[in-house]
């Protein structure tokens, strides 16, 4: 493909947020493009690229040689993959590695990986020198549709995940759609079902669409640029809303609540559980639990599921392998994971398709015996 039809390909997103404003590109081949968009936006020529032990040998050094041509200078940082590199001694690490490449303020530290790279470098950017630019290269479906968009950065602690980190909104967000052909078909459906959400948020009409094109969105090309496109405009126009999450963005988190509260039952474990396949069983356990409140129709909580299963997602808690703790230690978990107040949680709720709500009024009795209904 030559430079005019490759960007001819690309979709821009723009997220409209005053000085922190930032454009998402989206379409194939941009990883080879990077240093030119990069530089024709931003001033800095110097850049720490972080990514992972998976990421690195696919496309580190075609990123360097793209930034090299367009005269940035970068700095390698390689960690390990997985959830457990979210720590203080990575952080650390990247930090280190950061000032050692003496990125300035206006050069950039760039991601290169899926969400858990993004996060840690987001907030590595975010501290060092009290704040330096960053460019997003996301590699996994889930990254691009949703953790490279909207500045929440940061490292799990003891006492939990993204307990420990700050906003920092990025300089540029690049999302080669050619990458995702890497990806292995259980982190793409993962990362599916954050697409999903988006339509079961507040678009049915996306929802509608991913039923009727989702094998092409699984096959790649237009259609899936399409899906990224429209999945990064939704979450920039929730972000634009709600920057730090004072209301509305925690429609974001449908099916989290659920999600949260199996992975942790599963101990993070990947090979029982992904973050995506959590949020797929929690959003269907969100429409039934909706249901059973008497606000949507059981009809929309069974097209949920059967949509998602078809395209490979877990939806009950019965499809994680092995055994889960008792509905009362999930419950646990979820009331960890909230502000219980006097015997009320925040869950979102929905009224149907696309008609998703924040409801702060939730009796934890209610929740707890939906949960030993579902478990049992
Ligand atoms: N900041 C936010 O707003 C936000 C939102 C959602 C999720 N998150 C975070 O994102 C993380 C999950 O992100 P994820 O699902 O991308 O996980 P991940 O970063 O662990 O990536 C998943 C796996 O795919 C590999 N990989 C990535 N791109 C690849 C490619 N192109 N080819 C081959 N392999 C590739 C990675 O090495 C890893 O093994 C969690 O830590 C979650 O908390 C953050
Ligand atoms: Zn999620």
């Amino acid at each position: 493909m030559n430079a005019i039809t490759s960007a001819s390909a690309i979709r821009t997103v723009h997220v409209p947020l005053g000085e922190r404003a930032y454009d998402i590109l989206i379409g194939p081949g941009l990883i080879a493009r990077a240093g030119a968009e990069i530089a024709t936006r931003l001033k800095g020529r110097k850049a720490a690229v972080v990514t992972d032990e998976n990421v690195a040998p696919l496309y580190l050094k075609a990123l360097v040689a793209s930034l090299g041509e367009a005269g940035i200078a970068s700095a390698e940082v390689v960690l390990p993959a997985g959830e457990k590199t979210k720590s203080f001694e990575h952080l650390i690490t990247a930090c280190d590695k950061v000032l050692e490449a003496r990125v300035e303020r206006n050069d950039y530290v760039i991601a290169l990986g899926g969400g858990v790279i993004g996060d840690l470098s987001g907030f590595a950017a975010g501290i060092v020198r009290r704040g330096v630019r960053f460019v997003q290269v996301p590699t996994s479906l889930l990254s691009q549709v949703d953790s490279s968009v909207g500045g929440k950065t940061g490292i799990n602690s003891r006492h939990g995940k993204n307990l420990i980190g700050v906003f920092h909104q990025p300089d540029l967000v690049l999302a080669d759609t050619d990458v995702l052909n890497s990806l292995s078909a259980r982190e793409f459906r993962a990362g599916y079902a954050e697409v999903a959400k988006y339509g079961l948020i507040d678009k049915p009409d996306f929802f509608a669409w991913l039923e009727a094109n989702w094998k092409a969105v699984f096959t790649g090309g237009s259609a899936r640029i399409e899906a990224i496109a429209a999945s990064c405009q939704a979450k920039a126009d929730v972000v634009v809303a709600d920057e730090r999450e004072n209301g509305q963005r925690a429609l974001l988190n449908l099916g989290h609540t659920f999600g949260h509260a199996l992975e942790a039952a599963t101990a993070y474990d990947s090979s029982r559980l992904v973050h995506g396949e959590g949020v797929s069983i929690g959003m269907v356990l969100a429409h039934e639990f909706s249901a059973r409140m008497n606000l949507a129709s059981p009809d929309d909580a069974r097209r949920v599921e059967r949509h998602l299963k078809e395209v490979g997602l877990p939806t009950r808690m019965s499809d994680i392998p092995g055994d889960l703790p008792p509905a009362e230690t999930l419950m646990d978990a979820i009331a960890q994971d909230k502000k219980v107040k006097s015997g009320k949680l925040t869950f979102i709720l929905t009224r149907g398709i696309g008609q998703s709500f924040v409801a702060d009024d939730v009796p934890a009795s209610e929740a707890i015996s939906f949960l030993r209904e579902k478990h049992a």
